[in-house]
């Protein structure tokens, strides 16, 4: 079946079940804490939360969605930046027992799909929210067998909030078994089923039961309503129902695969495997080089016509980024120079129909990839020969955990420092560069030139990953004051403020963070007001010991991605904040004092600072 039957289907069987059919809103969402759409839900949130009164109780869509965290697997079969979802509401109407119905109703008797080849995943129960026994109860009823029923906790099964205040609740999902075929060697489980991640199994359809509602303090408060929110990835469905191999071979993607070919001068059928372990090996480098241009410069189309133009900061910046690595991997694939410009009529051609805005936004989507690409061509060329030139300077450096890395030898970070800062190379693809020729950049040296260059003391670095045990529990308290100060920003700003650095001294401590603009009094105070109550709140500080992946999978922040081992520290505060970080940190929020900041500043395009002291 096309994509525009699945489109068309999802939206006729729900108008028949009584829902408003309501179009995709913007990439860019109303919410301003949220950087980008990456869920249907988000246009519903007012009527989610309770806030404004729904005026239907039903909804259906396909949206518009845009989602960063998945960028470094884009490339594999089925994960991109840029995706539509289909999805369908209820604003405190049907509940558990009529999303299930429907959902296989449609899968089985609409899109024909095999009800044998469908596993379920419910939530187990965690922190408070009890098993989902009733959704249990009605997979069972529809004859989902009680062996293809897996339960997991709030890493796969409980969804939201988008930022960190809203609705949210235990979710339901449906995973598709494309068969015995489709596991990968790896997979050595003897019962392998959702969430394995060897790609026999695709999550096709999220069921979101929205009872709970989590507020700045991080409580989780039953909702007045219950509602239904679900979503479920049409480029996914397309590759299930037309049986191909992955996402890329289907009509949303095929012509802008072809267009690429047609221009690369690479073979995507030569099958040149990864010898390193940045890409996993079973990727063929070639086909995953296409794969990212043609996602990427699909999301820049997208991107452009709802109004984000390249920049510094935020939308602006993930543009920029999408837009560079597209190029990158283009000249990697021995495309000619200002190729984006070809593929951009071919992204236009196969979607203007559903999305007319792509035709009337031509002009610029055009204009911005042109300027872009004549910006960074020439420095890319630059940065990339300087790559080629990074020589080992001897010393093998600290193995990589995973797959069995061979003998690799350190190039000099400060070398790769400068390419990256002169010549806008990301730092991805500089490692893959370099791990073709078994050659890495020592990270743990390349973050401390970085943070030599934004001027944090050495005492702040210490503090960060050194520990400051000798400083005692004046230091401790500011550290553990920090992580508060970082999430309350994020709510008062939005989750898209990051760390950029910090520095503590027992008098007071110094946070640095993304973002543009001076805060007003009015920032100021909720953000203190927000940590006040968490330290009020006499919350413990937990420390778990886990993997990075699983540290990440919990939602935990984390700012100097590149360098965790591969066991990490993650500090929580209750349900409010959660951190990978090397301590210390006090046991309890109790033992803080009164936080109060004293000064907000620039530091650097696009960075603020913030200083504070605690009153005993
Ligand atoms: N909002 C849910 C999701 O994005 C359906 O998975």
């Amino acid at each position: 079946m096309k994509a525009e039957q699945i489109r068309k289907r999802f939206i006729e069987f729900f108008k028949e079940k009584g829902h408003q059919v309501v179009s995709s809103s913007s990439l860019i969402p109303a919410d301003p804490t949220a950087l980008f759409t990456s869920a249907g839900m988000q246009q519903f949130v007012p009527y989610l939360s309770g806030k404004d009164d729904p005026p239907y109780k039903r909804a259906c869509s396909v949206q518009k969605c845009f989602r960063t965290s998945d960028i470094d697997e884009v490339g594999d079969e089925f994960h991109h930046t840029f995706f539509e979802m289909l999805g369908n509401w209820s604003f405190g109407d049907y509940s558990k027992k009529e999303a299930i119905n429907w959902a296989l109703e449609l899968l089985v008797d609409c899109y024909h799909l095999e009800k044998d080849r469908l596993w379920v995943t419910i939530f187990k129960g965690q922190a408070g929210v009890p098993r989902d026994e009733e959704a249990k109860k009605f997979w069972l009823e529809n004859g989902i067998r009680k062996e293809k029923i897996k339960e997991f906790g709030s890493e796969a099964n409980f969804w939201g909030p988008v930022g960190s205040t809203g609705p949210c609740g235990p979710c339901s999902e449906i995973h598709y078994d494309r068969g015995k075929e489709f596991q990968s060697k790896k997979c050595t489980l003897p019962d392998c089923g959702p969430n394995c991640g060897c790609g026999r199994f695709v999550e096709i359809w999220n069921l979101v039961f929205m009872e709970y509602d989590k507020s700045e303090t991080g409580e989780f408060r039953k909702l007045p309503a219950q509602n239904v929110d679900t979503g479920a990835g049409l480029e996914r469905l397309a590759c299930i129902l037309q049986d191909k191999e992955s996402d890329y071979e289907t009509e949303l993607f095929l012509p802008i695969i072809k267009k690429i070919r047609e221009i690369a001068q690479d073979d995507e059928n030569e099958i040149l495997n990864s010898n390193n372990y940045v890409i996993p090996p079973s990727i063929n480098i070639p086909k995953r080089n296409h794969r990212i241009i043609a996602d990427h410069i699909r999301g820049a189309c997208f991107l452009i016509a709802d109004g984000v133009l390249p920049n510094k900061e935020d939308r602006g910046y993930v543009l920029r980024r999408i837009l560079r690595r597209a190029m990158c991997y283009g000249k990697l694939s021995k495309c000619p120079e200002n190729f984006l410009i070809s593929i951009i009529q071919t992204v236009i051609d196969n979607y203007c129909e559903t999305y007319p805005e792509l035709k009337s936004k031509q002009n610029d989507i055009l204009t911005v990839i042109q300027n872009e690409g004549k910006n960074f061509s020439k420095a890319l060329d630059k940065g990339l020969k300087e790559v080629d030139k990074l020589k080992m300077i001897g010393g093998v450096a600290r193995e990589k955990p995973g797959i069995n890395p061979p003998t690799l030898n350190r190039v000099d970070a400060l070398k790769v420092f400068y390419i990256i800062q002169t010549y806008g190379v990301p730092l991805e693809i500089i490692k893959e560069e370099l791990a073709k020729k078994l050659l890495l950049v020592d990270e743990e040296e390349l973050q401390k030139e970085i943070r030599k260059h934004q001027e944090i003391s050495r005492a702040g670095v210490k503090n960060k990953f050194g520990g400051v045990g000798e400083w005692g529990e004046q230091v401790a308290a500011h550290h553990t004051a920090t992580h508060l100060l970082h999430q309350a920003l994020r709510q008062v700003l939005g989750n898209y403020v990051q760390q950029a650095g910090s520095d503590l001294t027992p008098e007071r401590l110094r946070f640095d963070f993304t973002h543009t603009e001076k805060l007003t009094g009015e920032q100021i105070k909720k953000t203190e007001e927000i940590v006040n109550q968490i330290i009020d709140q006499k919350l413990e500080v937990k420390m778990e010991e886990m993997s990075y992946e699983q540290a990440m999978k919990s939602g935990a922040l984390a700012f100097f991605k590149e360098k965790y081992p591969q066991t990490v520290k993650v500090y929580s505060v209750g349900n409010f904040s959660k951190e990978i970080c090397a301590g210390p940190h006090v046991k309890n929020t109790s033992e803080i004092g009164k936080f109060k900041i004293i000064k907000e500043q620039a530091s650097g395009a696009g960075v603020r600072r913030i200083k504070a002291i605690l009153e005993k």
